[in-house]
């Protein structure tokens, strides 16, 4: 008999790290999923790793990593589910969506307002997960760094004491993951972000760190990826890690540097864009779903009003019949889920959801207050 959904028991651990590393990672050998992302596979979120087993056996997972998204001084409790999974020999018996219907009822108890998923599918599709926010992704050659390039900056790998004003200088950017500093001491013990092996870079200018990056690196060298750079996450001034982003090329003979800058991401904007640097839009995470709208547009409400005016005071959120609505007085718009996360979170314009035209004052505080800005995920993604 199929027992759950309940978190994983200590004795049920070994098999879930099975069933995970084989359909993630191909096998059991070498270091696991645990290894690369301890915050999230490891025993200590064991009560945030979910599953369904059948006789003592794991046959299907949902993990969640708990952690606060920050948006212009507004917090937003969330959860980043990933490593979802089912054994083969279950698959099609809807055991994912079960686990995933149940923890966001659940989540939604407990005052989550957000997922942010690792992948984008109909499963995910299924609670109103979309693909939404922009990020603007460039493909930097050296002689396009030239431009920023600067004496006094200079780059060289992060040390263990670095990690503080790392993760200092992370915690000023003001649309964040806001993580616990022992977040980036694992990350950078686990030599893995995101999807390759990683490790942290800082710009030093007059021997104080100013900026910072995270870049993959091959796994045997241990150094960067010959010919291209690939930064995963990157914080602190713009200039300085343009700057050490150029010396990166010289010091390690780079041909390019793959950057992700976020659309609310000025400072980074003003110094890139209009230059030809052959900028790519791409989404913020794979794809985002909203637990709770009502609770969601009371917390955002700061924000809301100072973008929208005190008009802005009267906007209310809630779900009907699985259709969530927006209303300011008599004013009122109701939509699906997916079109709601593209209105809140999408790119301005472009995701404007079609055939959506609010009228009123609702129109008019929509307008201005929304599309919100997202975080990048970084080295919080799994
Ligand atoms: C993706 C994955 C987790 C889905 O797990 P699952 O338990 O098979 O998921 P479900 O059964 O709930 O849903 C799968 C399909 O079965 C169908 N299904 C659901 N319930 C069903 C039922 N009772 N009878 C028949 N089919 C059913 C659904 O239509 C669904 O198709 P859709 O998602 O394309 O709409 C699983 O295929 C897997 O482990 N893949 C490898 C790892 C992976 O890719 N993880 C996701 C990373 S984003």
């Amino acid at each position: 008999m199929l027992e759950g959904p309940r978190p994983v028991r200590p004795s049920e651990f070994p098999g879930l790290l099975r069933l995970v590393n084989r359909a993630f990672i191909g096998n059991t050998k070498g270091k696991g999923m645990e290894l690369l992302y301890p915050w999230h596979l490891g025993r200590e979120n064991r009560h945030n790793l979910w599953v369904l087993v059948e006789d003592g056996r794991v046959v299907s997972h949902v993990g969640v990593t708990k952690r606060t998204i920050a948006i212009r001084g507004v917090r937003i409790p969330a959860g980043l589910m990933s490593a979802v999974v089912t054994d083969p020999e279950y698959r099609g018996k809807g055991l994912a969506t079960r686990l995933i219907d149940f923890l966001r009822a659940r989540h939604d108890r407990e005052g989550l307002d957000l997922y942010l998923i690792s992948g984008n599918r109909d499963l995910y599709r299924r609670i109103g997960a979309a693909p939404v926010g922009c990020r603007l992704h460039f493909t930097l050659a050296p002689t396009s760094l030239k431009l920023f390039a600067h004496p006094e900056v200079s780059v060289r790998p992060a040390r263990p004491g670095d990690l503080k004003t790392i993760a200092r200088l992370y915690a000023e950017e003001p649309v964040r993951i806001a993580r616990p500093d022992v977040d980036f001491r694992r990350v950078y013990h686990a030599g893995w972000a995101a999807l390759s092996a990683a490790r942290f870079y800082v710009a030093e200018t007059e021997s104080r760190v100013t900026a910072y990056f995270v870049a993959g690196v091959s796994r045997k060298a241990g150094g960067p990826v010959d010919g291209r750079l690939n930064v995963i996450e990157a914080g602190g001034s713009r200039t300085d890690l343009l700057a050490a982003l150029h010396a990166a090329c010289g010091l390690w003979h780079k041909r390019r540097v793959e950057l992700s800058v976020s659309a609310h991401d000025r400072a980074s904007l003003a110094l890139l864009t209009g230059r030809h640097l052959g900028e790519r839009r791409v989404p913020v995470y794979d794809s985002v779903a909203i637990v709770n709208l009502e609770r969601l547009v009371r917390r955002l409400k700061p924000l809301l009003v100072r973008a929208a005016g005190p008009a802005a005071r009267r906007l209310a959120g809630g779900e009907h019949n699985l259709r969530p609505f927006l209303e300011a007085g008599r004013d009122r718009l109701e939509t699906s889920r997916e079109t709601m996360a593209h209105l809140i979170f999408g790119e301005p314009h472009r995701d404007r959801p079609a055939g959506l035209h609010p009228t009123g004052s609702l129109g008019t505080i929509l307008r201005k207050a929304f599309p919100l800005p997202l975080a990048n995920p970084g080295i919080s993604y799994v």
